[in-house]
């Protein structure tokens, strides 16, 4: 089993999405110029959904259009349908991400349709992203828990990855929406999902509400998963899962990927500079334990 682990840093777009602070596009900008610097291959940069759902990534095509895009570094976006695949397009984007999940109702809370309407939406996309070389990612989340119907079946998760999969997504990333899994489920989880999918096709996503996501993702490693959603200083969440707190912090992950010998290519004193840099410009206390450390012992 490789070594290496994929980190995806998806601060740009779940770490701002639901932020209080309205970053302006520069700020966005260089963000995304920083962590291009870093080694990371994956950055999501933003989302191409609805304004009025959305406020904090309304910027999209702007600042997509204007970030540095350095060679071997792809930059997907979040489309939630046509409408976004298309002017995720017009920008210049050739990589995308879908998003749906393994609960009904938190689905329709932050997308409005169900699961089924919502792969119905990917469809033509899918077909469109083929016809245009362009790669296409999907999530799925609640897979550990749904905000409104709490236990989720482990049977519905393989069942909505499974369909991702099947529809032309490269990678399926199985997400904990709101950081209450715990790493025998998360183990569990993408078990059941590796027999369907190979296991090279996943990645995992963990919010840290209840501090479990870098054992989450210990587990998912030892399961063999080499591909890991993160974002910068630990910002982020979905603004239509109630309670959900940020991502695992991309500093305290690379941190542990390489004290147990993993590769990332992504030089950790760069992204610790960018993740504090960018809890100033949030004006908020950073959420990685790592940047805490190096910044306030210096
Ligand atoms: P709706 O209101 O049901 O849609 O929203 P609609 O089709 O009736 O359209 C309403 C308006 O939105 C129309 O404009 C459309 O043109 C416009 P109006 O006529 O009122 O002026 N519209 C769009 N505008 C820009 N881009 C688009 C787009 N589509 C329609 N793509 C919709 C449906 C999907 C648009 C809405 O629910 C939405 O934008 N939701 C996005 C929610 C979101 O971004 N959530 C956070 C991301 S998911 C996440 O964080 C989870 C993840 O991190 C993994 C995990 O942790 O679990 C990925
Ligand atoms: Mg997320």
């Amino acid at each position: 089993m490789t070594n290496e682990v994929r980190i995806v840093e998806v601060s740009p777009r779940d770490g701002l999405q639901n932020e209080k602070t309205l970053l302006p596009p520069d700020i966005k900008i260089a963000l995304i110029d920083r962590l291009s610097a870093t080694g990371l291959r994956t950055i999501e940069t933003t989302s191409f959904v609805s304004a009025r759902w959305v406020p904090q990534l309304a910027d999209a095509a702007e600042v997509f259009r204007s970030i540095r895009k350095v060679p071997g570094v792809t930059y997907p976006v979040l489309v939630p349908n046509e409408q976004g695949y298309r002017i995720a397009r017009q920008a210049g984007a050739n990589e995308v991400s879908v998003f749906t999940a393994a609960s009904e109702a938190f689905n329709r809370a932050n997308i409005n349709a169900s699961i089924a309407e919502s792969l119905e939406r990917f469809q033509p996309v899918l077909e469109e992203a083929k016809a245009e070389g362009v790669k296409v990612r999907g999530y799925v989340s609640t897979a550990l828990g749904c905000p409104y119907q709490g236990e989720v079946p482990i049977a519905d998760v393989v069942s909505v990855a499974r369909r991702l999969y099947d529809m032309g997504c490269y990678e399926v990333s199985v997400a904990d929406t709101i950081g209450v899994g715990t790493p025998a489920k998360a183990r569990a989880v993408l078990h059941a999902v590796s027999q369907e999918i190979p296991m090279h096709a996943l990645a995992v996503h963990f919010h840290d509400t209840y501090g479990q996501a870098l054992a989450n993702i210990l587990a998912c490693l030892e399961e063999g998963v080499r591909v890991v959603d993160s974002a910068v200083s630990g910002t982020g969440g979905c603004p239509y899962a109630k309670g959900a707190s940020g991502n695992v912090a991309s500093e305290d992950v690379v941190y542990m990927l390489h004290g147990m010998g993993m590769q990332t290519g992504i030089n950790l004193d760069m992204l610790v500079a960018t993740g504090a840099w960018l809890s100033g410009q949030l004006n908020k206390p950073t959420a990685s334990r790592v940047t805490k450390a190096r910044t306030t012992t210096a």
